[in-house]
């Protein structure tokens, strides 16, 4: 059994790199519409800004655009499976992989020999608790951030009321865009309020760099330098990317959510409600993360939803290990723990520590995760590791 570790294959999923990718209109896509729509006139733009948006990528790539949903993509997984030599399937999911993971496992329990879901997504709850669920662990990371940042004498920002000045940062940014002069071809030329907090999340994902590794500019040490700038005027680091040509990375993951959630068809009062919500939850980051992009931007969207939000029901399926941080700006704690009770032969695996998935962390989860794998060991329920 031990030689099917020899390959490890990296599925390509539908919509993205080689295998067809989605194309749609980069000039479309360009066009800044605000997110945020308050009036029902700004809320009609955004809808027709997404249906020409829509209709561009369906003139360019055909049908596919309506089959990108992760249930298909569990199958084209399956079909790979069968097509490698019908071995039992080992996988490891990390983030959206683990949204993969569990369709995978709802359909197709039975033939998986080993599943680790590292940062896990949970599709059973509906699309405005999803979002609140992501967007508290996000405010309670950028808070933790905050309070570390400003008592460690080797962040940029040591000492600083940095809550404060993001909230003026945004205060400032709602009221004329900052300028990201460091732009040229390939991000806007400017930042609005919304962009701001959306764009940072991922600076959360990694705390500290691992050891050995002396570039901390992906981790929060390099978000502190990149909020040192954007106080003093410079957002650079928080612009948005423009789309080049008829292939932009960010397509597929929001056609995938157009297809995985019920948003086409939401009022502007709906929508409205989410905003004001969020405003008061997480008044720092105020909901503007990844899971509310879909929200909007699929709102008029031409093709019908695939894989609405369900209770994965996973029965019949060998262990399976999950593993998730205490503190997770993208995938909180409290999905994975709500996935563990759709997934009864699920063991989680909790890291008691910050950032957004474990296994490139190359600490004891990932060792957990790797015995796992080539032996089959679980860890005991409840186990907590520190790294
Ligand atoms: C923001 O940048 C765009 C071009 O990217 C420009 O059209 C617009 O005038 C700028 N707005 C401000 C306030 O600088
Ligand atoms: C879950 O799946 C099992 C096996 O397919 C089925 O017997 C059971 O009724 C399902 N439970 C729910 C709540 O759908
Ligand atoms: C798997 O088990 C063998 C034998 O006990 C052990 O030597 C090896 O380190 C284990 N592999 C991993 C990745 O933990």
């Amino acid at each position: 059994m031990l030689t099917i570790f020899c390959l490890a294959v990296g599925l390509d999923p539908r919509g993205v790199g080689r295998s067809s990718p989605i194309r749609c209109s980069p000039d479309i896509w360009n066009e800044r519409v605000s997110l945020y729509p308050k009036t029902e006139g700004e809320f009609k733009k955004l809808v027709q800004h997404n249906q020409d948006f829509a209709a561009s990528c369906v003139r360019l790539s055909g049908d596919l655009v309506g089959h990108v949903d992760t249930t298909s993509v569990a199958k084209d997984m399956e079909a790979v499976r069968i097509a490698l030599g019908n071995e039992k399937l080992n996988f490891i999911g990390l983030s959206y992989g683990t949204t993969i993971a569990a369709a995978y496992a709802e359909l197709y329990a039975q033939n998986i020999r080993a599943m680790v879901m590292d940062g896990v997504t949970d599709h059973s709850e509906s699309e405005v608790i999803t979002q609140v669920t992501e967007y508290l662990g996000y405010e309670e990371e950028f808070v933790r951030f905050a309070a570390w940042c400003s008592t460690n004498k080797k962040c940029k920002l040591y000492g600083k009321d940095i809550l404060k000045l993001f909230d003026e940062l945004l205060a400032k940014a709602e009221k004329s865009p900052v300028p990201a002069p460091g732009c040229k071809k390939t991000c806007r030329h400017n930042v609005t309020w919304e962009e701001i907090p959306i764009n940072m999340q991922d600076s959360l994902i990694t705390k500290e760099p691992n050891p050995g590794d002396s570039d901390k500019s992906d981790t929060w040490y390099g978000l502190a330098e990149d909020l040192h700038k954007a106080f003093n005027g410079d957002a650079t680091a928080f612009s948005s990317e423009v789309a080049q040509d008829e292939h932009f990375a960010g397509w597929q993951g929001l056609m995938v959510n157009c297809l995985d959630y019920l948003h086409a068809s939401k009022s502007a009062s709906a929508l409205l409600y989410q905003q004001q919500l969020a405003f008061a939850a997480a008044p720092h980051t105020r909901g503007a993360q990844e899971s509310y992009l879909p929200s909007a931007s699929c709102l008029g969207w031409p093709y019908p939803v695939q894989n609405p939000p369900h209770y994965a029901n996973v029965s019949g399926a060998p262990p399976i290990l999950l593993v998730n941080s205490f503190y997770d700006p993208e995938t909180p704690l409290s999905q994975a723990v709500a996935v563990l009770e759709q997934i009864p032969s699920g063991v989680l695996l909790l890291r008691n520590g910050d950032g957004h998935t474990s296994f490139n962390l190359k600490g004891e989860a990932s060792k957990a995760m790797a015995a796992y794998l080539v032996n089959l060991t679980l860890p005991a329920p409840n186990t907590v590791v520190n790294s």
